[in-house]
Formats: C-alpha cells, sequence, structure tokens
C-alpha cells in the first residue's frame, strides 16, 4: 500500500509538530524494543539482553498508533497503514442484533467501525447512568474486538448524528442561559463529570494500551457552529489527553467550507473532513491539506446515503457513484469512513431534528439509503463496495452473510379504544403542576414524549376566536381538545392557531408532543412544550395545570388499561390488540393504512414515530427478538389525530417509503 500518492499541496499553515515519533523513524525491531523496555521501565543493561534474548516477543508485545507526518499516513505496529472504515451506531440496533451488524461490515472488507457516543443515552439525567442492555457499550466494544476490527470512537460530548439533542442531555437546559458546546462554566462542569465516567472506559481499550481503538475524535464538527469558541477545543484537548494519556491520536471532523475548518481546527487536534459523492475530492482533499500540510489525507464521514425528513422525500444515491468515489479516495491513498455503513432506527423518542428555515424532524427510520439496510441486510451498495475494497486489500475468506429471514404477519386488528384524558391518572400519576403560565419540558425535567397542558375557558364564546401560540410557542405539535372533543392541531412553524368556540368553565386541553430536539446548527437549546404564553382571542390564558405524560411505563407495566372503551375516531387515544405468530418471531416491518400520526409500542417496547399522512416512510421496522412466537403479542398504537374507521395494521416483510429522491451531496443550510 502506498502511503504517500499525494504530492504535496498547499501551506497556509503551520506544519503541526510531529508526533512523538514516525514511521520515517519507524523503530526496526531494535527501537522497539527500546520502547518496549521503556514502557517496562527497564535500563540499559536489561536492553541488551532483551534485544539478545527476547526479539520476537517484544516486537509483537508493542503497539503503536500513530500519524506519519513524514510518509503522509498513518502508522501500526511501525509500518504504513491505512483504514477503510463504517459507521455503526450501537444506540440504533438492539444489543442481540449487533454481532450479525458487524459479522457483515467485517466480511464486507472493512478493517475498522466508526462509533459515536451519545452522551444523553448513558446520562438520562445529571449524574444517573445507564450502559446495561442496549446501552451496553463495553459490550458492544468487546464484539468489534472479538471480529478482530478496529474501533474510531467519537465520544462527542456533542456528536450531531441526527439524534434528540446532537447527544447532549436535555437536562443541560434546566439553566435556561447555558451556552452549550463553549466554555460556559456551567456546561463545562457537566462535561467534565461525564468524561470522568466514559473515557476511564475507553482508556484501557486504546490500540497501545493493548485495545483496538485507534483514534478518538474531539467533538463532531465544531466548525458548523455559529460559537467557533477555539478556548472550548483547547480545554476538551487537555480533558481528553488527561483521561487518556499523550500517545493516543485525536482528531476533528469537518465540513469543506472554509469558517468550518476555521473554526474547527487547533493545534493538536489532526484535522479530517467529511464530504459524499458528487464532489471534485481531489479539491476536497486540498482543503484538508490547507489545515494539514502533512499526515494521513481522512474522510471521516463518505456519504454512503442521506438522512430522511419527516414530509420530504426518501433519500437514495448510487451504489455505482458511492464505489466509484469510493475508489477514487482510496487509489489516492486516503482513509476512509463511510458513513452509514448500517444506519438502523430511531426507536423511542431519540430521532433529532434539523432546523432548515423551519423546523425539520427526522423520520424514525435512520436507514439512510446505506450498504447495510435499516433491518441490517446486505444491499446491491454493500456488494458494489467489496469490489472496490477486495482492489486495495484482501478479503475475508467466506460469503458475506444473507438478509436475515423477514415475515409478513398479515393484519391485525386494534379493537380496543380508549381516549388518552380518560386514563391520564395511570399516565400521569403525579399531582399536576398548578402555574400561572406554562412551564418547559426542561422546567418540569421531562426528557421526550408528551405533556399535557390543561387550563378552564375564562369566559364563554359564543364566536369563533382564534386560539393561538404565538411567536412559535408551540415545540413541537399541540393537539386541541376542548371538553375532550379534539378541535385540531398546532404545529411550530406551520400552524399557529385553531378556531374555537365554547362556555366558561369547558376544560380546554393542549397535548404538546416533543418531536426531538434540534441536533445541528444555532437553535440547538431547543427547549420543548408551550414555551410562550397561550392566547384566546390575543388575552393570554392563565391558571394551568401540567401533567406529565410517561406513557411508556403505563404501555409496558399496566396494559391493556382498565377504562371504558370509546368511539369515534378523532383525538389522541390508545388502540390495543394481540396477534400470534405461527411460531417464529422473525423481523417485520408494519405498515399503518388510514392512520395519521402517532406512536407504537410492541409488547411494551416503544418502536417510534409514524406520520403516513406526512410521509415519506410508511413502514416501522419491527425487530423480531421482540416478539414472543408463543404467546400472543400485544400491541398498543397511540394515534394523536385521527385514526382509520377501521383500526388495523399490516405486517409485511419489506419496507415502503412511498416516493424516493436521489441525493447525493450534503445540504444542511
Ligand atoms: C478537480 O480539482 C483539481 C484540483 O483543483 C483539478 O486539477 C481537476 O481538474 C478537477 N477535476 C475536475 C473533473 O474538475
Ligand atoms: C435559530 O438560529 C438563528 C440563528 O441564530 C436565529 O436567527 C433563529 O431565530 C433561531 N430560530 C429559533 C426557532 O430559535
Ligand atoms: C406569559 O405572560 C405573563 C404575563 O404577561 C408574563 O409574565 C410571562 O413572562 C409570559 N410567559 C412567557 C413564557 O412568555
Ligand atoms: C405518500 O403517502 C401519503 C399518505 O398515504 C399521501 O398523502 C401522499 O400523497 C403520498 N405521496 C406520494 C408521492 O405518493
Ligand atoms: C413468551 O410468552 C411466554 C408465556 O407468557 C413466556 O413464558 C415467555 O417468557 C415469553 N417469551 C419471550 C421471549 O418473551
Amino acid at each position: 500500500m502506498s502511503c504517500s500518492a499525494i504530492p504535496e499541496l498547499r501551506k497556509t499553515r503551520q506544519v503541526l509538530p510531529i508526533s512523538r515519533w514516525s514511521c520515517d523513524v519507524c523503530p526496526d525491531s531494535q527501537s522497539r524494543a527500546e520502547m518496549a523496555v521503556k514502557k517496562m521501565g527497564l535500563g540499559l543493561p536489561v536492553l541488551v539482553l532483551v534485544l539478545w534474548v527476547l526479539p520476537l516477543q517484544v516486537t509483537s508485545a508493542v503497539r503503536s498508533f500513530s500519524i506519519d507526518y513524514t510518509n503522509n499516513c498513518f502508522c501500526k505496529d511501525g509500518v504504513p497503514f491505512r483504514y477503510i472504515s463504517g459507521s455503526i451506531h450501537y444506540f440504533r440496533i438492539p444489543a442481540a442484533y449487533w454481532k450479525d451488524r458487524l459479522l457483515k461490515m467485517y466480511m464486507s472488507g472493512l478493517n475498522a467501525v466508526q462509533v459515536y457516543v451519545p452522551w444523553n443515552y448513558h446520562e438520562t439525567l445529571p449524574g444517573i447512568y445507564n450502559f446495561a442492555g442496549d446501552k451496553d457499550l463495553e459490550g458492544f466494544l468487546d464484539l468489534v474486538a472479538q471480529l478482530g476490527l478496529l474501533v474510531i470512537l467519537r465520544p462527542g460530548p456533542y456528536i450531531c448524528a441526527e439524534w434528540e439533542m446532537g447527544g447532549l442531555p436535555f437536562w443541560l437546559l434546566a439553566q435556561p442561559n447555558i451556552v452549550l458546546r463553549t466554555t460556559d462554566p456551567d456546561f463545562l462542569q457537566a462535561v467534565d463529570k461525564w468524561l470522568d465516567v466514559l473515557l476511564p472506559k475507553i482508556k484501557p481499550r486504546l490500540y497501545h494500551n493493548g485495545g483496538n481503538i485507534i483514534s478518538v475524535q474531539v467533538e463532531n464538527e465544531y466548525g458548523s457552529y455559529y460559537a467557533c469558541d477555539y478556548d472550548y477545543l483547547r480545554y476538551l484537548l487537555s480533558a481528553f489527553h488527561a483521561h487518556l494519556g499523550e500517545e493516543v491520536v485525536l482528531f476533528t471532523t469537518d465540513g469543506l467550507k472554509d469558517r468550518d475548518l476555521q473554526c474547527g481546527t487547533i493545534q493538536g487536534l489532526y484535522a479530517t473532513v467529511d464530504f459524499g459523492t458528487g464532489i471534485n475530492m481531489t479539491q476536497a482533499f486540498e482543503l484538508q491539506r490547507q489545515y494539514e500540510p502533512k499526515g494521513p489525507l481522512v474522510n471521516s464521514e463518505y456519504y454512503t446515503g442521506w438522512l430522511d425528513y419527516w414530509g420530504e422525500p426518501h433519500s437514495t444515491s448510487s451504489a455505482e457513484e458511492v464505489a466509484k468515489g469510493l475508489q477514487k479516495m482510496l487509489k489516492m491513498g486516503a482513509n476512509i469512513n463511510m458513513y452509514m455503513f448500517q444506519g438502523g432506527t430511531n426507536f423511542g423518542y431519540w430521532s433529532g431534528a434539523d432546523y432548515k428555515k423551519i423546523f425539520n424532524p427526522i423520520t424514525t427510520s435512520y436507514d439512510y439509503d446505506a450498504p447495510l439496510s435499516e433491518a441490517g441486510d446486505p444491499t446491491a451498495k454493500v456488494h458494489a463496495i467489496r469490489t472496490v475494497i477486495a482492489k486495495f486489500q484482501t478479503l475475508p475468506a467466506g460469503p458475506m452473510p444473507p438478509p436475515t429471514p423477514k415475515y409478513a404477519y398479515g393484519y391485525v386488528s386494534l379493537p380496543e379504544r380508549v381516549n388518552l384524558l380518560d386514563i391520564l391518572g395511570l399516565l400521569s400519576p403525579v399531582q399536576p403542576v398548578h402555574t400561572p403560565f406554562p412551564l418547559t419540558f426542561e422546567v418540569m425535567s421531562q426528557a421526550h414524549g408528551f405533556i399535557l397542558y390543561r387550563t378552564i375557558l375564562p369566559h364563554d364564546i359564543l364566536e369563533p376566536v382564534l386560539l393561538s401560540a404565538p411567536n412559535n410557542g408551540v415545540h413541537d405539535l399541540a393537539y386541541i381538545l376542548l371538553n375532550g372533543q379534539y378541535k385540531g392541531t398546532l404545529e411550530r412553524d406551520k400552524v399557529s392557531g385553531v378556531m374555537v368556540t365554547g362556555q366558561a368553565g369547558d376544560t380546554l386541553d393542549l397535548l404538546v408532543e416533543n418531536m426531538g430536539r434540534i441536533n445541528f446548527g444555532a437553535n440547538v437549546s431547543d427547549f420543548k412544550g408551550l414555551i410562550h404564553n397561550v392566547t384566546l382571542d390575543s388575552t393570554i390564558l392563565k391558571d394551568w395545570f401540567i401533567y406529565p405524560l410517561d406513557i411508556d411505563s403505563a404501555v409496558a407495566h399496566a396494559w391493556p388499561p382498565v377504562a371504558p372503551r370509546s368511539k369515534g375516531n378523532t383525538g389522541p387515544a390508545f388502540y390495543t390488540g394481540t396477534f400470534t405468530t405461527p411460531g417464529i418471531n422473525w423481523d417485520s416491518f408494519v405498515k399503518f393504512p388510514g392512520w395519521t400520526k402517532g406512536q407504537l409500542w410492541i409488547n411494551g417496547f416503544n418502536l417510534g414515530r409514524f406520520w403516513p399522512a406526512r410521509g415519506s416512510q410508511q413502514t416501522l421496522f419491527v425487530p423480531g427478538l421482540l416478539l414472543n412466537s408463543s404467546a400472543p403479542n400485544i400491541i398498543t398504537v397511540l394515534e394523536l389525530q385521527k385514526a382509520p374507521e377501521e383500526p388495523i395494521v399490516v405486517f409485511l416483510d419489506q419496507p415502503l417509503f412511498n416516493y424516493t429522491h436521489s441525493s447525493t451531496t450534503r445540504d444542511m443550510e
């Protein structure tokens, strides 16, 4: 493999300090032995002895990974090294399927995987940590190691990833003036506490410590953030070194705009770039060269596809184009991480949102048109990529594992309908908070989901008047009920008011849904709930009762609820039904014919949001492991607006997106 295929390009910045040692002084067995001896803390006389007795053992004991600024490559165990990697998010795949996905990545010819760590997934409330089950980061890293794959770790603290709030915990916003991703002391204090928990788990897994983590990214695309706070990056740099030692390879990743690289890079963090197909790749790497005149070329996110927003077409990109671009970069000697190699699913409430002129929530599926599909199956793209990789490095022996079996379980009727308001006590077992004006999710200390805001009409309204949340006061959707009757929906940036009539003393409810906090750009402090006052004919409504809802606990532990069954098909209501499988528990996809918008649970597991009326995603992925092959399975649908006359769902053996479009370039603004 050639590590120096790229000629020296423009130098607009000082060359960074050469790291401790590099490939050109790449230790032959003698200097490697010296290193080993140094590590063992032995003196010179012992060195001679060691060299004489143990050259082989010592050589294999020295593990090192570094940047070679002379030969423009990475240097692993003293020889030039290049990675061909793919991104996988353990937090978007059930733990039971991790091994299957990783094996397929290994069989694709990759030698590394790139992994984000979402802070908010693990520290759900301040000081409350969870690394169990689907959150077992170390278990995941163990599986990667068992397959002989290396790891490029991206522990944030901010990750974007189209994940709720870019991985930052919502509870940071309990201090409403906190300035995220800067040297704001409140932010840094929380970051420090988190890194104190996370990074000690990482240190023994670093390559030179005997593990498989070859490099660690600091922050994520920081140059795209408005703050451009170099002191913050420097703070993280020293915190990462303090926890991980001086030998670790730390890097940053940024987009190709000048400002991205200007604000995202500092001395001491190796600058890499990210870009997809459809651009001049030579020029793209020239940009990296402006910031790193020497060292390996790295595309840390080579886009194999793209994410989807509700209300927009499903993104797809051509396998041929992706493979062609990969080949081009590999020919240039570059290190590539393909983002994503397997996308997965935003289960529960974990999807994020972007702000592109208006609020744009991200779909439940994170299929990404990646080489491995949302269900983990090899696509034509994986085969095209594998063919290219085979030209540069040896593929592992054996075939690519086949797709996992899927099953169309068919129609399931959901006859049991219960109005959400009729089980308010079950969903919100605590006393409501009584306040003059509305409070946000953050003040209520509620991360996700739904909060119900209730007040009483202060006077009769005989002629229709506007009920509204001025200044985009609803984050993100509010389902309006008057005396339990559904009156319409307010939607952030889209629908600011509905007309109502009523009588003094009528109960007015706004069920407010959080669609995921913004994960990218300047609007990351994305407070949820009723963030301003609600007005009726321009009079501010006062005297609210706020019910934080914990629907997930109710559905998991007290279902089906003991409550009167209701008629009708509009307004927020739960629909429950059961089905049995023909003795199997294969993966499936569930479709919502005639439904509008809501949330789905199977056997108490929250599979995410559905919104067929908005599209383009029409089905939700159902991992088979959720299904019980020997007992009835309980399906719970929360429909927020309007259910079909005949409430059924349909299990298919393939996903359905009702329209697609082709996109190859990144367009975040
Ligand atoms: C890509 O950019 C390089 C360097 O700027 C230039 O020499 C080359 O002609 C460009 N290729 C295409 C196809 O435009
Ligand atoms: C988002 O950020 C931009 C730029 O700072 C600002 O102009 C805009 O008002 C913000 N929007 C929201 C909804 O906060
Ligand atoms: C709601 O209105 C009251 C009275 O005008 C005001 O004090 C309060 O700050 C407002 N709250 C919000 C969130 O705008
Ligand atoms: C996608 O499906 C939705 C809901 O069924 C429908 O309203 C929309 O028109 C469909 N769009 C296309 C392009 O078929
Ligand atoms: C399936 O249901 C049976 C009967 O309720 C139960 O004993 C078993 O543990 C369940 N299996 C799974 C995988 O949930």
